[in-house]
């Protein structure tokens, strides 16, 4: 098979690597796609084997010229839509990193695509393919804990990774469509799937409360300035992120900032800023279970919490992740755990043993590279989500921004878009 990339930054990577690594004997990367020459440069540098680039104003000639059957979509989410809609239209299937869109209008346009072509969208929910999610899914699926009736589920973005939301694209909601969707699209899906539902009425609320311009002043870094590589309080700031100091910041960013000015450090207590940084949710799904869901960007530590209310007993999951560098200070000798208990009504809780699993996302991400690019497509868990998941996942976050943004009203995520109630959008 034969595979574009658009969107070269840092997600793009695992993919690449993939296709001209492991998978390079049976797919072939015929091109590599990017707004920022720098960046494209540096990946066709990267790739280890010739790849063609082109600049984003030649994508659709990139597609006549190349012939991918596949294109990856790793832009910005604002832009999947305009990308994955017109590599429909040119004949290929699509692999969408998530959000698949920000917006009831993109998703649209998206959905209208594929029904007009056919193709195949896949978008890469890499958090379901965790050993221990894919696990709690086989276990409410087996009915161990009865009829789910209720789940409490916790996610927290510690100071480290949940600041980096508010230092690039993100930070606007126009680019992401705010955390609701950018973030707890991955949560949504699991809940999605874990339940085998989808979601029927959504009420939130939201506030930006730590991200601030007063939070800086608290913190005695009044006087800021808008990014870190040239702010004068960069030694007493626990939130800098100092891209000269680290190899690959530099040369994926700072070395390619003038091109198009896209400043990766930008004071992640700007005023400017448009997204909120503390959420919560309560879902109510097709079969009847409800969830209260919570997420915040500011927490002591970062994973989740899980629990599973069951006619027949309770089953809850907590994982303390610790990954990734992104600026800021960790607190010394935090380490992953994760754990899984059963607790059902007359018996004395018991903890399950997890699978283990190795690699990027808590061993998720070579699973899923191995489900999209392997030659075996036999995943009993139903792992492989297409635009179907990808568009419920976006509703909930959609809807419940809409109910958040309206003070609290109960919004059904159908309505943003009244085709999901066609046959062929059933849940995916
Ligand atoms: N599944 C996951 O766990 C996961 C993790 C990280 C990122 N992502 C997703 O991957 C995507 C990319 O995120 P990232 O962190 O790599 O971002 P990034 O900013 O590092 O990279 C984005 C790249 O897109 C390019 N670009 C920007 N606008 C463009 C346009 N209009 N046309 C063509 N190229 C354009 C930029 O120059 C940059 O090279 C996002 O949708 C994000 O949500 C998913």
């Amino acid at each position: 098979m034969r595979y574009a990339i658009i969107g070269c930054g840092s997600r793009h990577r695992m993919f690449r690597d993939a296709l001209c690594g492991t998978y390079a004997d049976r797919h072939e990367l015929v091109a590599l796609c990017d707004s920022n020459p720098s960046r494209l440069a540096l990946s066709a540098a990267e790739a280890g084997r010739p790849v063609a680039t082109w600049p984003a104003s030649g994508f659709a000639q990139m597609i006549a010229d190349t012939r991918p059957d596949t294109v990856i979509v790793a832009t910005p989410d604002h832009t999947h839509a305009e990308y994955v809609a017109a590599a429909l239209e040119a004949g290929c299937d699509v692999i969408c990193e998530k959000p698949l869109a920000t917006n009831a209008d993109e998703l649209r346009r998206i959905l209208a695509a594929q029904a007009r072509t056919g193709r195949q969208v896949t978008v890469t929910f890499n958090y379901r393919y965790s050993p221990a999610r894919t696990q709690l899914r086989e276990i409410i699926a087996a009915g161990t804990i009865g009829r789910v009736t209720a789940v409490d589920f916790r996610w927290h973005l510690d100071r480290v990774h949940g600041a980096d939301y508010f230092r690039r694209w993100h930070r606007q909601k126009e680019n992401s469509g705010g955390l609701l969707v950018h973030k707890a699209s991955h949560h949504f899906d699991l809940l999605n799937w874990w339940l085998d539902a989808r979601p029927s009425q959504v009420t939130a609320a939201s506030s930006r409360a730590f991200y601030t311009p007063e939070t800086a002043v608290g913190l005695g870094l009044a006087g800021h300035g808008t990014r870190c590589a040239d702010c004068r309080l960069v030694e007493d700031c626990d939130f800098a992120l100092v891209m000269d100091d680290d190899p690959n910041l530099r040369r994926l960013y700072r070395e390619a900032e003038a091109e198009d000015g896209y400043n990766r450090d930008l004071c992640v207590f700007d005023d400017e800023i448009g997204i909120e940084d503390t959420f919560q949710a309560q879902i109510r799904f097709d079969n009847g279970a409800t969830a209260n869901y919570t997420l915040y960007a500011y927490a002591p530590w970062e994973g989740l919490e899980v629990t599973f209310i069951g006619t027949k007993g309770e089953l809850t999951h907590r994982h303390v992740e610790v990954h990734g560098i992104f600026g800021g200070t960790r607190p010394p000798g935090e380490e992953e755990a994760m754990t899984t208990t059963l607790h059902l009504a007359g018996e004395p809780m018991r903890a399950v043993r997890i699978p283990e699993g190795s690699g990027d996302h808590g061993g998720a991400d070579p699973l899923m590279l191995e489900d999209l690019f392997g030659d075996g497509h036999d995943d009993a868990h139903g792992r492989a989500s297409d635009h179907r998941a990808g568009m419920w996942a976006i509703l909930t976050g959609i809807a419940a921004d809409a109910s958040a943004l309206s003070g609290g009203a109960a919004v059904d995520p159908a309505s943003l878009v009244p085709a999901v109630h066609s046959p062929g959008l059933a849940m995916g």
